[in-house]
């Protein structure tokens, strides 16, 4: 036996004629006293209205964008003539400011819809302690029932994006953003949070969404920021005979539909030094205690899309001359830039390039491309003076910056890569063996 008791929006104050920004629960959800149920926004706040008995949802009575005042209905509620627990039922709404407000005050636990006792569970049944910044959790525009969410599933609000009314957090922002540092791994989540500032208190801004490649490749990157530890070993190799070759070959080389370009000759290179230090085209296993020595070469070079960064992959360098590399490095890179790239085209690289070199620079730390566990940055070569015999002579150098992975590869083995690799930028004739 039940009965149905309706839960009315509770005194407002001031307020009248209030938006229903979200409505918290659905039909059939079971809900305790004190269960937010939907959430109303006043110009000044938002406000959680809560459930005043125990029981399951049988009707809802708003919908988002709906106006409400005082009295007004919000739910049926069938009520069990025997409850189990009744908690003292609070009458107020429990209200938070909007986007700048001061420290939260702290929350207690309190019932909640049942469903997500079961995704507590599992967050901390998998996950270590999360270092919450107090300041961003405080700044987070979201209601007070967003916030007792968060609270219960450890989520620091100021990390997590809102997709609302005004980039409020909502419930289902909480949710997702469980779900992805769960299928990230617990690593990510105990970092320390970095301050978050709300910059609309300086001046004006605009808020632009990252795209999907951007989203992906950050995700990847940040994952090789934190677990590789990245040292960069800097060089520079004499590319002087290189260049005159190059543009003595570029036409019979256009003539082949061909752009031999300076990074067609560094990946030729690559090859031949990965060949004599097959290390730094290994991986670690998962156990991160063996390496994977792998009996093929494929290089990965970067390479700037209009919708991002993305890694193609030129297989079986190796088994290529100079320009059947760059022949396929021009079509990948154009696959590229047209967003044709397929998935295997972008998989199986056991070291990677990403060359600067036509934009400009003199050096950069790259960013490994895990698991692999080194990637060679390239920056514009330029005509510098360098000391042969008796005198300044003037030399095209060609600057390298390599990281590594300081796990896998000890500084003078990178160092000895970087001196190999210089060497065979300037052994030309070697680098243009088996063109035609
Ligand atoms: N030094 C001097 N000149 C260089 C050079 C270098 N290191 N690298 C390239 N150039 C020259 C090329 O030879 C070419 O000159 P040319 O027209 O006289 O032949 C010109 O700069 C333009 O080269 P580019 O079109 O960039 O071709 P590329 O083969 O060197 O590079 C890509 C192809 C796809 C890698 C490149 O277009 C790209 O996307 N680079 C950016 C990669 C990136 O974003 N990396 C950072 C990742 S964090």
């Amino acid at each position: 036996m039940s009965t149905l008791t309706t839960v009315v929006v509770p005194d407002l104050g001031d307020a009248k004629s209030v938006d229903v920004i979200e409505i918290l629960v659905q039909v059939n959800d079971v809900v305790m006293v004190d269960a937010p149920l939907i959430t109303v926004e006043t110009e000044k706040a938002t406000m959680d209205v809560p459930c005043t008995v125990a029981g399951t949802v049988v009707a809802l009575l708003v919908k988002k964008g709906d106006k409400v005042s005082a009295g007004a209905p919000v739910a049926h509620i069938a009520v069990s003539e025997a409850p189990s627990v009744v908690i003292a039922a609070t009458t107020a709404p429990v209200v938070s400011t909007p986007a700048v407000a001061p420290m939260s005050q702290p929350v207690s636990v309190s019932p909640i819809v049942a469903p997500v006792a079961a995704v507590v569970s599992s967050v901390a049944a998998s996950r270590r302690v999360v270092a919450i910044s107090e300041v961003g959790f405080a700044r987070a525009y979201a209601g007070p029932s967003v916030r007792l969410l968060a609270r219960e599933l450890g989520v620091d609000l100021g990390r997590v994006q809102g997709t609302g009314l005004k980039q409020r957090i909502t419930h289902a922002d909480v949710k997702a953003w469980v779900k992805r540092t769960l299928s990230e791994g617990a690593g990510a989540a105990s970092l320390p949070a970095v301050p978050s500032v709300d910059f609309a208190r300086f001046g004006a801004i605009d808020i632009v969404p990252l795209s999907r490649i951007q989203k992906i490749s950050g995700r990847r990157l940040h994952a090789a920021w934190v677990n590789l530890p990245h040292v960069t070993q800097f060089d520079v190799a004499d590319i002087t005979a290189l260049e005159a070759k190059r543009l003595s070959l570029k036409e019979h080389a256009g003539a082949q539909g061909i752009k031999l370009t300076v990074l067609s000759f560094v990946l030729k290179a690559c090859a031949l030094v990965l060949a004599k230090y097959p290390r730094f085209a290994a991986s670690l296993d998962e156990s991160g205690e063996n390496l994977v020595m792998k009996k093929y070469l494929h290089l990965g070079f970067a390479a700037d899309t209009p919708n991002g960064l993305m890694v193609p992959v030129l297989r079986d360098a190796n088994q290529k001359n100079v320009f059947e590399i760059a022949r396929e490095l021009a079509s990948l890179s154009e696959k590229g830039r047209v967003g044709k790239l397929t998935a295997s085209e972008m998989q199986g690289g056991c070291f990677t390039v990403s060359s600067l070199g036509g934009v400009g620079g003199t050096a950069f730390t790259p960013i490994i491309n895990a698991p692999e566990v080194a990637i060679l940055g390239v920056s514009r070569a330029s005509m510098q003076p360098v000391y042969q015999g008796n005198a300044f002579v003037p030399r095209l150098m060609l600057p390298l910056s390599l990281s590594y992975d300081h796990r896998v590869i000890d500084g003078a083995e990178a160092a000895r890569f970087t001196t190999a690799l210089a060497q065979a930028l300037s052994d030309v004739a070697v680098l243009t063996e088996g063109i035609s």
